[in-house]
């Protein structure tokens, strides 16, 4: 640090001399007119020297932002989202879950001990957030515009993402998801769209065709059709392209799609990565449902707890760990349509998860850290209902919810598929008892069906999900305020320690993604810079739109909404 002292002096002299009033002309001509070329070899050796000592120092300073003392520098991130789980449906699983097994009244979920603070939620054009806006607060630490996928305004920029930039760093990463794996919560970690619904674009993104090459080590979940070629039944896409081709020969994914091919992983102990596993055209089903349906589909905690063990030995030699997305996605599609039976088997089935992370985490020798939040609140839930017509009642029924069977949207599945195969042959009082014996006594549990209630499922299949879900509801006494989001503050999780202490408290969603950067120590900045780079290098008439969203239709729409706001 001898520079500082040579320089100094000189670059104050040259200030002195000037009186601080010289304009930038005047400037140009004193240098002229008064240095000699000794002096001005040596002035100019001193502006290097200065301008060396301050990347020295900016340079150190980073250093010792990126390097905490006290903490090893292999580390383990798991960040677990509970999309759309409100402080109320904590409430109702754990009664559910003490009425059901016998429980005292002091029991509770694995999550109720491990609360750690709350979280606000809006995003920058709404007082109530989508996933899309709620992921890219995680992301990216920003708040954007509902829809966005780690894309921010004014200028629809991308922002580099926590996951882009663990995986530069050295870090392994896997999401893993219980609906499509380009929903909003995991493409706000491995791709950029203007608006979420270019899911066949973000699939594109997500194999490694994007701005910063493949970044994901392991995606487990459903949305298999948004990887096969128009020409394949069951594919969503709009083009010829086959991703899950593309995906194999060009970014050398092994690919599995079924529960065979799951359970050849051997609970992550014969897994190559990198690895994806879709194992349902869209959503992998509920919870409820799917416990029945365990031959074809794999839960949550069996996809968490293999990939945890699959990144957990691919990191074995590596000096950097892993970080790891796990959402509880369904939550939120079950309090969409007001079910709660099928809300509290999908928090249970988190739970587990939770547990299992913890498990993981408390057995690890390498340092680690779980923290789980939600997006948003859905439904507008409440654990109390006030009939139409009646007083208050000061009660709510967990029995119902125990004794239903089978999600609002399977019954409605099932209904659509016995009326298309009546074809033009519906007799309606028989179609009426059809319904009632297997649908709803069997499948909801429900032995005192209204005429009313079974007449809006003989005359409309279509609303069915809404009229079986509130059939459970209102006798249950749950009550919901919308079939979308609130803007209710939602609950943090941690496993605990000194590390998201930050996190205390009542924070913005934002926080939460600034923690998940700060624990990795990852450079989330440079990555921000390089996507915008790339982008600009690429850009056409459409620039932005054709680098991370071909179906530009949908971008155009979503403009005009954006800018309405
Ligand atoms: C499939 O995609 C190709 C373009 O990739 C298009 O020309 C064709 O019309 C599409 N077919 C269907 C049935 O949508
Ligand atoms: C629940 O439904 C499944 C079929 O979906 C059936 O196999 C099972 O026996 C049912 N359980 C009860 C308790 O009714
Ligand atoms: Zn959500």
């Amino acid at each position: 640090m001898a520079e500082p002292s040579a320089t100094t002096p000189l670059l104050g002299d040259a200030r002195q001399e000037n009186g601080g009033e010289a304009t930038d002309n005047q400037n140009k001509g004193w240098i002229a007119k008064n240095l000699k070329v000794r002096e001005l070899v040596l002035f100019l050796w001193a502006l290097l020297a200065s301008a060396a000592v301050v990347v020295v120092a900016v340079w150190t300073q980073h250093k010792s932002q990126t390097h905490t003392p006290g903490l090893p520098a292999k580390r383990n991130l798991i960040f677990m989202v509970s999309d759309g789980m409100g402080p109320a449906s904590l409430s109702l699983t754990r009664s559910f879950r003490q009425y059901v097994d016998g429980l005292p009244i002091d029991d509770t979920l694995v999550l109720d001990q491990h609360f750690w603070g709350t979280s606000r939620t809006r995003s920058t054009n709404s007082l109530v957030t989508d996933s899309a806006a709620g992921a890219t607060a995680f992301s990216c630490g920003k708040k954007s515009y509902n829809g966005a996928i780690s894309i921010i305004p004014p200028n629809y920029e991308p922002c580099g993402t926590v996951l882009e930039a663990a995986k530069r760093a050295g870090y392994t990463t896997g999401l893993v998801v219980t609906t499509d794996i380009t929903d909003a919560t995991p493409a706000c970690f491995a791709s950029h769209a203007v608006v979420r619904s270019l899911n066949n674009d973000i699939a594109v993104q997500e194999i490694g065709d994007g701005p910063l090459g493949r970044v994901v080590d392991l995606m487990l979940g459903g949305g298999r059709c948004h990887f096969l070629p128009n020409t394949t039944e069951g594919s969503c896409r709009f083009d010829d392209r086959d991703i899950v081709a593309q995906a194999k020969n060009d970014f050398g994914w092994n690919y599995i799609n079924d529960r065979l091919g799951f359970d050849s992983l051997n609970a992550g102990e014969d897994v190559t990565l990198p690895l994806m596993g879709l194992f349902a055209s869209r959503d992998i089903p509920f919870e409820i449902d799917r416990r029945n349906m365990n031959n074809v589909y794999p839960s949550l905690s069996e996809m968490a707890k293999t990939a945890i063990r699959a990144l957990e030995k691919a990191t074995e030699n590596s000096d950097k760990g892993f970080f790891l997305m796990i959402e509880g996605s369904r939550i939120d599609h079950a309090a969409h349509n007001n079910d709660p039976a099928s809300h509290v088997r999908e928090i249970l089935e988190y739970d587990r998860t939770f547990k299992s992370v913890l498990d993981f985490l408390e057995a690890s020798s390498t340092e680690g850290v779980l923290v789980a939040t939600s997006d948003h609140e859905t439904g507008g839930l409440v654990t109390a209902l006030q009939e139409p017509g009646q007083g208050p009642v000061y009660n709510w029924y967990p029995a119902v919810l125990a004794n239903s069977n089978a999600s609002a949207e399977y019954s409605a599945l099932r209904l659509r598929e016995h009326v298309a195969k009546l074809g033009a042959n519906v007799e309606k009082v028989s179609l009426r008892n059809w319904i009632n014996t297997n649908l709803v006594i069997q499948g909801l549990g429900i032995t005192d069906a209204r005429d009313s209630e079974l007449d809006r499922l003989v005359a409309s299949a279509q609303d069915a999900t809404y009229v079986f879900s509130d059939m459970v509801s209102v006798r249950a006494h749950v009550g919901w305020t919308t079939h979308g989001h609130s803007a209710v503050d939602v609950n943090i999780y941690s496993s605990g320690g000194p590390r998201p202490a930050q996190l205390r408290g009542n924070v913005e969603n934002t926080d939460v993604g600034k923690f998940l950067r700060e624990y990795l120590e990852v450079d989330v900045d440079s990555i921000t810079e390089e996507l915008k780079d790339k982008l600009a290098q690429s850009a056409d008439a459409e620039g932005l739109v054709a680098s991370l969203g071909s179906e530009a239709d949908h971008w155009a729409e979503h403009k005009v909404s954006f800018e309405d706001l």
